[in-house]
């Protein structure tokens, strides 16, 4: 078994520094040799300098900051992950902020285009060119994957190829008035907090995994964002939010999805070594490595 790592130092999704040091500091602290240790075969692409990319004047397109840059760096991203998965490879790629997503997710599709999407974050992600407040386009990318952000020239390689009956979402609990309609119109499952807590993780991991994929017959892409989980066990991310996943959640999140025998693509993202003290950059560089590793096979007997 073998896993393709894209390492994508790209911050332009979102306007603070420094996310494009989480792949760096992933690195780092030895996440390539602990997936080794686990019997994988690792094919890391190297660190890639994509701001050869950035454009020397990116004006909004409408309200989206860094539309162009985004888009290159994601049509990039797309491309190596489609590489890796026809090579029959795990693709996992190690954010910068989750506008990258939208290229990772393409990449998938274009070669599983069955899969099922699991997005793990405080937030959806899902607003349009139309309806987001901040332009940040990391608040965007699942609208431009399902297909419903419209024209934008800019994007025009993106193409619409996710269903909203293959997504579900875990951990939610900041999501834009706008987004919420979005959901709903879409019939989009989600369980927030409110439902982890209700629940309990178990149940929502099964009923989010039969959703995608019901009796495992879907390849599963994993989208991870640091901040679905609590910032006390993940400080160093940029728009943190209160009442989250628990360190253990997070974990049986991955390990359940692990089990399922059908995760071909996995995202970790917006972990921000920049933001906080030393104490909680490690923190949530450890974390983000222990999920991976809980993600592609580490048990804890
Ligand atoms: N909903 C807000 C926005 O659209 C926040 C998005 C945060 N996204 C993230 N990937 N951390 O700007
Ligand atoms: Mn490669
Ligand atoms: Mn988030
Ligand atoms: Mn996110």
């Amino acid at each position: 078994q073998s896993v393709g790592v894209i390492g994508v130092p790209f911050s332009g999704g979102q306007p603070r520094d420094g996310v494009d040091q989480g792949p760096l500091k992933i690195i780092e602290f030895g996440l390539l040799n602990q997936l080794e240790e686990l019997g994988w075969q690792v094919n890391f692409d190297g660190h890639r300098d994509y701001t050869t990319m950035q454009p020397a004047v990116d004006p909004p397109v409408g309200k989206l900051l860094n539309a162009r840059y985004v888009s290159a760096v994601t049509e990039s991203v797309a491309s190596s992950v489609s590489s890796h998965l026809k090579q029959g490879s795990l693709a996992l790629t190690l954010g910068g902020d989750h506008s990258i997503a939208l290229g990772t997710v393409s990449g998938t599709m274009a070669i599983h285009p069955d899969a099922g999407l699991i997005w793990v974050d405080a937030h959806a992600d899902i607003n349009t060119p139309e309806t987001t407040e901040s332009g940040n386009i990391h608040g965007c990318p699942v609208s431009f994957l399902l297909g419903i952000a419209g024209q934008i020239k800019e994007f025009n390689w993106v193409k619409p190829c996710l269903s909203p009956e293959r997504l579900v979402y875990i951990g939610l609990r900041d999501v834009d008035a706008g987004e919420k309609k979005i959901l709903r119109e879409h019939g989009i499952k989600a369980f927030s907090m409110h439902e982890v807590d209700k629940y309990g993780i178990a149940k929502v991991v099964e009923m989010a995994i039969e959703h995608v994929s019901p009796n495992r017959s879907r390849p599963i892409h994993l989208s991870f964002d640091v901040d679905a989980l609590d910032p006390t066990v993940a400080p160093s991310t940029g728009t943190p939010v209160r009442g989250g996943l628990t360190f253990r959640e997070g974990h049986y999140i991955c390990e359940a999805v692990h089990e399922t025998g059908c995760l071909v693509a996995m995202d970790l993202m917006e972990v921000n070594p920049s933001l906080e003290d030393d104490q909680a950059v490690f923190q949530t560089v450890t974390i983000g490595c222990s999920l991976v590793r809980c993600a592609l096979g580490e048990t804890l007997l």
